[in-house]
């Protein structure tokens, strides 16, 4: 298990809150059950705030006890809902946000998200002094300041599952079969998918490429002979629907292609046992660096440990795929 380091505890805290904000991942409801089981340990009450930022200014306030987070470890999604709130950019909004956890005597945030919702956080802290600490969630892996975030390696089992699924149907139909993976910026989840399920195209952001090049490419292979079938997996990369694109490019030069959008497939369904322990391990770290006085920072965990990084560093960097990663690809690609 992740080992914590040893903290002091300075902060008697009574009283915190905990949302879930943007796309949500499995592994949420493990974070938010060991968040509350911790929390109540050491006497301290936890308030959900349901559909993330929109219910801190809606007051949509839930108590959470070690007793209502029973049977929710095993469960996908969140229970406390999640939201993408756009009225939270402003700064009048964050205040209101600010004063209605004040009221009720809230004096700490925890975040669970991807960058968007960390971003939300660091600003409340920022602007208010409003003690927040985040913790990565999201199936796109693109946070900095941890190796891994809470969903992706649920994401990435269900991702593989289906790719070994459509792969008999390459091999059986002779087609070329496009399966676009999410990840808005991030082809961490189509790179790690097409390398699990050998792939023979791999298209990410990360590797620049040009859909001419590449179609005309398949198109040689076609000619040739040489590949009468393959599953080319490609990173959404900002837009869902860029395996349509090279549908149709390809469609014009005569050949015929399969699709395949995963889409919240692979962000929905039960968490894996490493998504449940890494949420348990950092749902459980979040209440230590709080007593211990830590504020404005994400929680993550790197070489089995979990460390904390300041929220302004999480979220001016994305983690980008190590060059390994890229290098794996290009030498074990099959045909160019
Ligand atoms: O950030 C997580 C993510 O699942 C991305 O991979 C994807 O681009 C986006 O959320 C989809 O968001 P929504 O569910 O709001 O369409």
């Amino acid at each position: 298990m992740y080992q914590i380091p040893d903290l002091k505890q300075i902060e008697t805290l009574r009283h915190i809150a905990v949302l879930t904000s943007g796309g949500d991942s499995p592994g949420m409801n493990a974070a938010i059950r060991a968040i509350v089981r911790t929390a109540n340990h050491f006497n301290i009450e936890v308030t959900g705030i349901q559909r993330g930022y929109s219910g801190l200014l809606d007051n949509a306030f839930v108590g959470l006890n070690s007793e209502n987070v029973c049977n929710l470890i095993q469960r996908g999604g969140t229970t406390l809902m999640s939201a993408r709130c756009k009225e939270f950019h402003l700064r009048e909004t964050r205040e209101l946000a600010v004063n209605n956890l004040r009221q009720r005597g809230i004096e700490a945030l925890i975040v669970i998200g991807g960058d968007g919702s960390l971003t939300g956080a660091r600003l409340m802290e920022k602007e208010f002094g409003f003690p927040v600490i985040g913790l990565p969630g999201t199936i796109d892996n693109d946070i900095y300041g941890t190796e891994v975030c809470i969903g992706f390696d649920t994401a990435l089992h269900t991702a593989v599952n289906a790719v070994d699924r459509i792969r008999d149907c390459a091999n059986s139909s002779e087609h070329f079969h496009i399966v676009e993976c999410m990840g808005r910026n991030s082809g961490a989840l189509a790179v790690h998918t097409g390398i699990a399920t050998s792939a023979e195209l791999i298209l990410i952001p990360e590797a620049p490429w040009q859909m001419d090049e590449v179609c005309h490419q398949l198109y040689q292979l076609r000619k040739s002979d040489r590949a009468t079938s393959g599953i080319i997996v490609v990173a959404e990369g900002g837009s869902t629907g860029v395996s349509y694109e090279i549908q149709q490019q390809l469609a014009l030069l005569g050949i015929d292609s399969l699709v395949t959008i995963l889409g919240h497939i692979q962000r929905g369904g039960t968490p894996s046992p490493n998504d449940r322990l890494l949420a348990s391990a950092l749902g459980n770290a979040s209440i230590h660096y709080l007593m211990a006085g830590y504020s404005n920072v994400m929680v993550g965990v790197e070489r089995g440990r979990t460390i904390t990084s300041d929220l302004a560093d999480v979220i001016s960097h994305r983690q980008s795929l190590n060059d390994s990663t890229l290098k794996l690809v290009a030498e074990l690609k099959p045909w160019f």
